[in-house]
């Protein structure tokens, strides 16, 4: 099986969103929307992927697959629990009307149905696709309360005394919204409530994600929809600070959101419990062509959620900082994994990363990815934070196609795919720029000699 360290990319072909995150029986597993056929999006399937740590990964091959009537034409994205020792995945199964005529991965006209659905394991590694998959919510009927095809992407958490399942949805495909259900058993499923925010915030709500951490409530969502800059990914992931009632499932959702990562790349994240209870989040980085050896899609490195206040923090999971502690002199000491590069910027300053730029105006950190990036009608190329508050620490983690700008322990993060950079840092010349790279396997690092 395949191994890979820090960023899980795909095995081959085409990944997107991932699925089922959870820390179970000593592994964490992480699903992922897969098209094991070809380098594009297809008929979904989820492929498998483990880890002991956060940092290195094994991939299992594909753990769920079409089968059913309802989801004959896909497994869309869901998500992950542990009851009784058992694991069970829920997930939206997709069925078409009509099949496009000339591709039969995709459909005509957005003509298709959704149900949720769930398929327990005993052990996580083993999945009866054949017989073991129920419907849970059928396809709405009820227009009042969501759509009929785009309703999608249960996650699911255990309250006070029940279980909770926020799916998302549209409202006539003018707004999104998400749809709360409440259950007893994790088999009979009661529509309790909803949230939307209005037609400026997307008309569809994909990948809701909602949990508590000691400074609040955090809803995630993905909004289809929300820019209307002339860019290609009009879709982007936003979170914000709320107050959720669970015996009424009553949202409280302020106008003002953050975007989860202001590089833009970053999609349908999903978060879940690591194995000391810490809120870490995983998340889809788009990428418009494949990699160089063959695969399209990867994901950002584990991130802890922490709320302050009404600000939402994405730092590096400690597992990860603890992985790059070896400190090196030059990046062509790097393991092939990557490298880490620490240094604060002043107003003015650049810190060009093998042909990625990081710019500090004023309060504000700016990326330019031109020189590694294809150039295309609508492509994304510039980034930039709101206001930092606290100073600017940087910590870029590199990898051959993918840059992580970490501001501030996670004040704000700016993820973006890169192809082709090369293997130098340039920051002010006596700029002090701690680099460190991965421990190799029994090798011993700072403070351990
Ligand atoms: C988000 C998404 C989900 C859906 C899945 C299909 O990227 O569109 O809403 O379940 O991808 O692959």
């Amino acid at each position: 099986m395949k191994r890979q360290r820090l960023h899980l990319k795909a095995p081959d072909n085409w990944i997107n969103d991932p699925n089922g995150f959870i820390y179970y029986k000593g592994y964490y597993h992480l699903f992922y929307q897969y098209f094991p056929y070809e380098l594009r999006w297809g008929t979904m399937h989820w492929g498998h992927a483990v880890s002991r740590d956060l940092v290195t990964w094994e991939h299992r091959g594909v753990a769920l697959y079409p089968s059913t009537h309802e989801d004959r034409n896909g497994c869309f994205s869901g998500s992950a629990i542990e009851e009784d020792g058992k694991l069970y995945l829920v997930y939206t199964g997709v069925r078409y009307e009509v099949v496009n005529p000339e591709d039969p991965h995709t459909c005509l006209d957005e003509q298709f149905e959704s149900a949720q659905l769930m398929i327990t394991s005993e052990d996580g590694f083993h999945f009866d696709n054949e017989e073991g998959k129920t419907v849970i919510i059928p396809p709405l009927t009820d227009k009042k309360i969501g759509d009929r095809t785009h309703t999608r992407d249960p996650k699911i958490w255990k309250g006070k005394d029940r279980w909770y399942l926020i799916l998302g949805s549209t409202m006539e495909e003018k707004y999104g919204e998400v749809l709360f259900y409440q259950s007893e058993d994790l088999h009979t499923w009661t529509y309790v409530n909803k949230a939307w925010k209005g037609p400026d915030y997307g008309w569809m709500w994909e990948c809701p994600d909602f949990f508590e951490t000691e400074g609040g409530g955090v809803l995630m969502v993905s909004p289809m929809g929300l820019l209307k800059n002339g860019e290609k990914e009009k879709n982007q992931s936003v979170c914000f600070p709320v107050e959720f009632t669970e015996s009424t499932c009553q949202m409280e959702i302020p106008d003002q959101y953050q975007f989860t990562d202001y590089g833009m790349d970053l999609y349908a994240p999903q978060t879940t419990r690591d194995s000391e209870g810490r809120r870490v989040m995983e998340g889809w980085i788009r990428m418009p062509k494949p990699a160089e050896e063959g695969w399209i899609g990867m994901f950002c490195l584990p991130r802890i959620v922490e709320r302050k206040g009404n600000h939402i923090y994405f730092r590096i999971h400690p597992n990860v900082r603890a992985a790059y502690s070896k400190e090196i002199t030059d990046i062509s000491c790097a393991s092939e994994d990557g490298y880490m590069a620490v240094f604060e910027l002043e107003d003015g300053e650049t810190a060009d990363i093998g042909g990625f730029l990081i710019k500090r105006k004023g309060n504000r950190i700016q990326t330019d990815r031109t020189a590694v990036y294809p150039s295309f009608e609508g492509a994304h190329l510039l980034s930039e934070t709101p206001e930092l508050t606290d100073g600017c620490r940087i910590e870029v983690l590199a990898d051959k196609n993918l840059i992580e700008v970490y501001i501030n322990d996670g004040e704000y993060v700016i993820s973006n795919a890169v192809y082709g950079t090369g293997d130098f840092i340039k920051v002010n010349i006596e700029k002090t720029v701690h680099l460190y790279t991965l421990k190799e396997h029994g090798e011993r690092t700072r403070g351990e000699e």
